[in-house]
């Protein structure tokens, strides 16, 4: 069963609520290595890739302007919420938008991170091309993701849960070779992340050739 636009909107309308408290504070260490790696300097324009509920958002230093866009209109009203009730002067804006066909002009951000983003959108070869055209050439691109695990047991259990992703909203057997194979991402550093390295934050410099 495969991921559609439709399947991840329904998906993560169950589970905005809950959001925070399930993926939150234990999903923390990753978020906060792959913003450490965008290497944010004053004034710089970062894109957030599927910025969900904006947990990552007080993270940025004050002196970047970050935007964020999702596909979920639930997820972003509750990131929206949580700069009125935060004040975030580094959050420019907040936009319900595909990252597969974002309306952003070629080379409008200095740098682009996707954490947790690349197995839940439908197509991850349009994902890696839109943030290509979108990031100035030199910017860096962070990627966050988990991707298939080594052992062939967790691969099994991983393998099972797949035939649900249609209605967990992910792919949970997302293997790291297909999605360097499929977009071209070239990795300059790749580091594992979280309880057990289960995650890994993927650094690359963003080289504008055409793939
Ligand atoms: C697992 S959540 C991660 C949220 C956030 N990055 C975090 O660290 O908690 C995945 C997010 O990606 C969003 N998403 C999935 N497909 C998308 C797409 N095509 N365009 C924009 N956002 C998308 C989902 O709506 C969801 O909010």
């Amino acid at each position: 069963m495969s991921v559609t636009s439709d399947s991840v909107k329904k998906a993560y309308r169950r589970y905005a609520r809950y959001y925070d408290l399930v993926f939150g504070a234990v999903f923390h260490p990753g978020r906060r290595t792959a913003i450490e790696h965008l290497h944010c300097r004053a004034g710089d324009r970062i894109l957030e890739v599927g910025v969900g509920t904006g947990l990552s958002l007080a993270m940025y230093p004050q002196e970047v302007k970050v935007v964020g866009i999702d596909l979920s209109g639930d997820m972003l009203k509750l990131a929206k919420k949580r700069i009125e009730d935060e004040p975030l002067p580094q959050v420019e804006a907040l936009l319900q938008m595909d990252a597969q066909q974002m309306s952003f002009p070629d080379n409008s951000f200095d740098s682009v991170v996707a954490m947790y983003v690349a197995s839940v959108v439908p197509d991850a070869r349009k994902l890696v091309d839109e943030i290509r055209r979108v990031c100035k050439p030199g910017g860096k691109i962070v990627f966050l993701n988990h991707f298939q695990n080594k052992n062939p047991l967790i691969r099994k259990a991983e393998a099972l849960v797949q035939r649900l992703a249609k209605h967990i909203g992910f792919h949970p057997d997302f293997p790291l070779s297909h999605f360097l194979e499929q977009t071209g991402f070239e990795v300059t550093t790749a580091i594992p992340v979280n309880v057990l390295d289960y995650w890994t934050v993927l650094v690359g410099v963003n080289d504008k050739k055409p793939r």
